[in-house]
């Protein structure tokens, strides 16, 4: 079984790879495999799970994921082509594409497009436009529907969200959201098997 951290280097899936047509990925850039995703997605790995990433970019990420969970039951690519569109990177069709992949194209944070996913995800990655509204657009609709043992994490936060969105949770996980500061950019992880009965 390979690490998150192998798989980016194997499948040369970093930014730090990337190439006119394949446009990588900067989540080993950032410290979150190292700190948080190769630890804590690890007991999911060979599971029957559903991933949901807001925000795929090329797709380098959503390769990322279905190399890793190889018994996924579903890996949902949400992006509405947003960065694509304005700066012209390209998705890569086999990224996005797989027996057990789906690539939506939308605005993730509407209700209409969240609708079309199930109501039990393992694993939910919110990797999108990185601001206020829609950090708190993902807890509303996505935090109802997790699974109960799920893991629902917003990347790249750049405010006080202690005070600005900790209250948008519902009130028996928020003493459970746990953030990783670097500095500049947070990391907030919200583990829903330590909330014991909900
Ligand atoms: C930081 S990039 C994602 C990077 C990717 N997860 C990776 O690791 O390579 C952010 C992405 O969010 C998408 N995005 C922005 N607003 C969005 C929205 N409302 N709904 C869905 N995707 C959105 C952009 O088009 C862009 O591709």
């Amino acid at each position: 079984m390979k690490t998150l951290k192998q798989i980016i280097e194997d499948e040369k899936l970093s930014i730090v790879h990337q190439s006119i047509d394949n446009y990588g990925t900067d989540k080993d850039v950032h410290p979150y495999v190292d700190d948080y995703y190769d630890e804590n997605f690890l007991i999911f790995q060979e599971k029957n799970i559903i991933l949901v990433e807001i925000g795929v970019r090329g797709g380098a990420s959503l390769a990322l994921w279905k190399n890793y969970f190889q018994n996924a039951k579903r890996i949902y690519g949400m992006d509405n082509l947003e960065t694509n569109n304005s700066h012209s990177i390209p998705v890569n069709q086999d990224w996005v594409s797989g027996e057990n992949v789906e690539y939506i194209i939308g605005d993730a944070y509407q209700k209409e497009v969240a609708d079309k996913l199930p109501n039990n995800i393992d694993i939910f990655i919110d990797d999108g436009p990185h601001n206020i509204d829609s950090h708190i657009k993902a807890v509303e609709l996505y935090i109802p529907k997790m699974s109960k043992n799920g893991i629902f994490v917003i990347e790249d936060i750049m405010y006080d969200a202690q005070n600005i969105l900790y209250d948008k949770f519902p009130e028996k996980y928020r003493d459970h959201v746990v953030l990783y500061d670097y500095g500049n950019i947070k990391l907030l992880t919200l583990d829903l098997s330590k909330c014991g009965e909900i």
